[in-house]
């Protein structure tokens, strides 16, 4: 079967996008496709905001082997597992997550995959977790009216010079009366004054009312 790279790590399979499985015979519930003796996950736009991002054409993603993460509002830890992929063992994410429930099953992803530490904290107090490293990307998908502030906030703590930002943007969490690409645009607008905007893309069809934005600190 054809496979082809489109980022570091992040591979299409016969039009599926898949990454590398870092843990042989470990998955969640997704298809995998075996090649060459190597399994690949299925990382599916419907589940996972950066797939889907990838499908509506991002030019950029700075997700690479080796990157180190500071991920907020990881859940359980689905689509950390994709980038757990793409780091492989040199790398490290850092997952912020505030529900005790997600996080017990977030510490299972921690055990088997060896490059994700789960850390039970409020995003929107980074000096909780000021333990942390600087970062190569920071990466946020809480749902939260405040998201663009924590998102900064945390870019200013924790992210290296160079380093990226990436965010997934729930409109309906910020203001569910406002148009959401007036919401849109008033993030964009916020998060230019700190960092250089390198994509914008809407998620429909497979995420409605949501945006992702890819950034660098300058
Ligand atoms: C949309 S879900 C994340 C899904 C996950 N990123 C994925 O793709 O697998 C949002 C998560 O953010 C968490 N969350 C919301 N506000 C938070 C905060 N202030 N600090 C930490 N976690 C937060 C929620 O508990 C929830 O698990």
């Amino acid at each position: 079967m054809e496979l082809k790279e489109i980022f570091d790590g992040v591979f299409l399979i016969g039009g599926q996008l898949c990454t590398k499985n870092l843990v042989t015979g470990r998955s969640y519930s997704e298809k995998i496709i075996p090649v060459d003796g190597s399994e690949y996950r299925v990382w599916n736009p419907e589940k996972s905001k950066p797939a889907a991002a990838i499908f509506r054409g991002v030019k950029n993603f700075p997700i690479k082997k080796g990157s180190k993460i500071l991920y907020l509002g990881i859940a359980q830890g689905q689509t950390a597992s994709y980038f757990s992929d793409i780091i492989g063992r040199d790398g490290i994410i850092y997952g912020v997550e505030f529900s005790s429930r997600a996080v017990s099953d977030l510490v299972r992803a921690c055990e088997q995959r060896g490059n994700i530490v789960s850390i039970l904290a409020d995003a929107r107090k980074p000096e909780d977790y000021s333990w942390v490293e600087k970062v190569d990307i920071v990466y946020e998908d809480v749902a939260d009216p405040e998201q663009v502030a924590i998102l900064l906030r945390n870019a200013d703590a924790f992210l290296r010079k160079g380093g990226f930002a990436m965010i997934a943007i729930k409109s309906r969490s910020i203001d569910v009366t406002k148009d959401p690409k007036k919401i849109f645009q008033e993030s964009v607008d916020a998060i230019k004054g700190k960092l250089e905007i390198l994509d914008y893309v809407t998620l429909d069809p497979f995420e409605a009312d949501h945006a992702f934005i890819i950034c660098k600190s300058r």
